[in-house]
Parts: C-alpha cells; sequence; structure tokens
C-alpha cells in the first residue's frame, strides 16, 4: 500500500516539474516583450515632462533590449531589419536626450512608435501565413464533415 502511494506521489511530482517546465518558455517571452513597453511609456512621460535623464536612460534600456536573445523570436530578414531600425531609432532618441533637443526626443519617440507598429504588424503576418500553410492538412484530418454545427 505505502509502496503503492509512493509511486503515485512521484509519478504527481514528476508530471508538476514537466509542466512547470514546458511552461517557462512563453511565461519568459511575455514579461521580457512587456519592459518594451514600460520603457516607451516612461518615454512619453520624460518627453512631456522634459526629463532628459530619464528619456535618456529609458532610450538606453529599449537599446539594450533589442540586443537580447529573447528579443530574436524570427529569423527571417525583415525581422533582422526591424530590429536594427529599432535600435537605431532609440540610439538617436538617447542622443537627442543628451543635447537637451526635445522637439528631436518627441519626433525620435514617433519614429520609436511606427517600428513597434511595423515589426509587430509582420509578427503576425508572418505567423498568419504560416496558419494558412496548416489550413488544409488541419481541416482534412480534423473536419471531415465540414464545420461543426452550432
Ligand atoms: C523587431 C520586432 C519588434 C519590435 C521593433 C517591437 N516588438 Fe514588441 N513584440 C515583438 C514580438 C516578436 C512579440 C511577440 C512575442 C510572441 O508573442 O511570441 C512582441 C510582443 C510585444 C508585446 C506583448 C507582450 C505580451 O504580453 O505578450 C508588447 C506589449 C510589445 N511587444 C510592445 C512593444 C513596444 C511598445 C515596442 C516599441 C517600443 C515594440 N514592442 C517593438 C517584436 C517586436
Amino acid at each position: 500500500m505505502y509502496r503503492r502511494l509512493l509511486a503515485v506521489a512521484v509519478l504527481v511530482a514528476v508530471s508538476l516539474v514537466a509542466v512547470s517546465g514546458r511552461s517557462e518558455q512563453p511565461n519568459q517571452v511575455a514579461p521580457f516583450m512587456k519592459l518594451k513597453l514600460n520603457h516607451a511609456q516612461t518615454l512619453l512621460e520624460g518627453i512631456a515632462l522634459e526629463d532628459f535623464a530619464s528619456i535618456e536612460k529609458n532610450a538606453q534600456q529599449l537599446s539594450l533590449l533589442s540586443q537580447d536573445e529573447r528579443w530574436q523570436i524570427l529569423q527571417t530578414p525583415a525581422y533582422l531589419q526591424y530590429s536594427i531600425e529599432f535600435r537605431r531609432t532609440a540610439d538617436e532618441l538617447g542622443a537627442a536626450a543628451r543635447k537637451h533637443n526635445l522637439d528631436g526626443t518627441a519626433l525620435a519617440y514617433v519614429a520609436l512608435t511606427l517600428k513597434c507598429v511595423e515589426c509587430h504588424k509582420h509578427v503576425r503576418d508572418v505567423r498568419r501565413a504560416s496558419l494558412d500553410d496548416l489550413k488544409p492538412i488541419y481541416l482534412g484530418s480534423l473536419l471531415p464533415q465540414g464545420p461543426p454545427a452550432k
């Protein structure tokens, strides 16, 4: 009896470890990506309040994030290009802050925001395209009688 209980306990422990190990991957990416939003929001605050030190610091941190390995989600040339442009714009933003050029920081901030949008668009397009590739297989194997009745 005891041995059986022990076996069950070991099984439960092993599967818990397996589950938590598996869920670690996506959980690491999302908080990392969220950092971009935090820095971008703090940047806007800094620009609105003319806090050049804060602008410079947050621009620098965004530039560093783009060099982190967790940033490298896609291997497409376009993703690499967007990453390079993003880093360049963040560096321009930091440089404008160092020169206490408020209009320059505001312009670079807008340019930076466009980079967020462009890259996200690209990521969605790539994912949609790979889903389209899977569709015939998926529909053929799982929905032989057409879509489920509502
Ligand atoms: C070079 C590409 C690229 C750029 C530029 C970029 N992102 Fe992202 N971002 C990504 C990718 C890839 C993901 C999605 C990761 C996933 O879902 O696998 C993401 C996800 C996010 C998320 C969602 C995190 C979550 O909770 O899942 C936020 C928020 C975000 N980005 C904010 C920003 C902001 C703000 C900027 C601009 C300051 C920006 N990103 C610029 C590639 C980029």
